[in-house]
């Protein structure tokens, strides 16, 4: 069973795109803690999604914190618009541009949390010299792009070795999981150190009178 209380951060992708202000509010009332919002511009990524006004129009309808996961390249012309339109956090994948250390700084300087996502592919070590520059880190266990895959045990290892760099800093750096996480898989990202988990499918199955119960079940209570 699980130690710690996770973050849960649902996945607006696995909502429906119609009705996006409803299901942002029905999360919120059912115990969510972050919305994640997955941006993606069909060239880092090979599907499309949404865009800063899309956020802005979102931000008034919940208080919870948006965990904006930018899947777009290169993502620092944007970095300002997404925050302007009430981004928290902002997380960028480093193979998103040359530059990651300035990235993060330019987000922190924005005023927003400054997040590292890692591709199944991605070493941990990537941000070995940047762990001051970092409020966040995710690690992909699917190749982004599309909710409903199936998790990479893969990545458990991975999780592990960030978890062990983040407790050497001594600092509360949330280590958060993203792609196939379910009730099934949760408590293996939990045990491995991650202490946040973005769902889509998990959480939204079964429409909004289900996503109490949904949530529920990703904490393990
Ligand atoms: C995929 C996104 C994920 C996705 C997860 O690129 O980053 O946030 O919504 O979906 P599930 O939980 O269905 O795997
Ligand atoms: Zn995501």
């Amino acid at each position: 069973m699980t130690q710690i209380r996770p973050i849960i951060a649902p996945s607006l992708l696995a909502s429906d795109f119609a009705k996006l202000g409803e299901e942002a509010r029905a999360i919120e009332a059912a115990g969510a803690d972050w919305l994640h919002i997955d941006v993606m511009d069909g060239h880092f990524v090979p599907n499309i999604t949404l865009g800063p006004d899309i956020v802005k129009a979102l931000r008034p309808h919940v208080k919870i914190p948006f965990d904006v996961h930018l899947m777009i390249a290169p993502a620092d012309p944007y970095l300002e618009a997404f925050r302007e339109a009430g981004a928290d956090i902002i997380s960028v994948h480093p193979e998103s541009g040359p530059h990651l250390n300035r990235t993060l700084k330019r987000i922190r300087q924005l005023g927003a949390k400054a997040g590292v996502v890692f591709n199944p592919s991605t070493p941990p070590e990537t941000i070995e010299w940047m762990m001051d520059e970092v409020d966040l880190i995710l690690v992909m266990s699917i190749n982004p792009g599309f909710g409903g895959q199936s998790f990479m045990t893969s990545q458990l290892k991975k999780i592990e070795r960030l978890r062990a760099m983040i407790d050497a800093t001594g600092r509360d750096i949330p280590l958060e999981v993203d792609g196939g996480v379910t009730p099934q898989t949760a408590p293996l990202c939990i045990a491995a150190g991650a202490t946040a988990l973005v769902a889509g499918s998990a959480v939204f199955r079964g429409g909004p009178s289900a996503y109490a119960d949904n949530i529920r079940a990703l904490r393990g209570v």
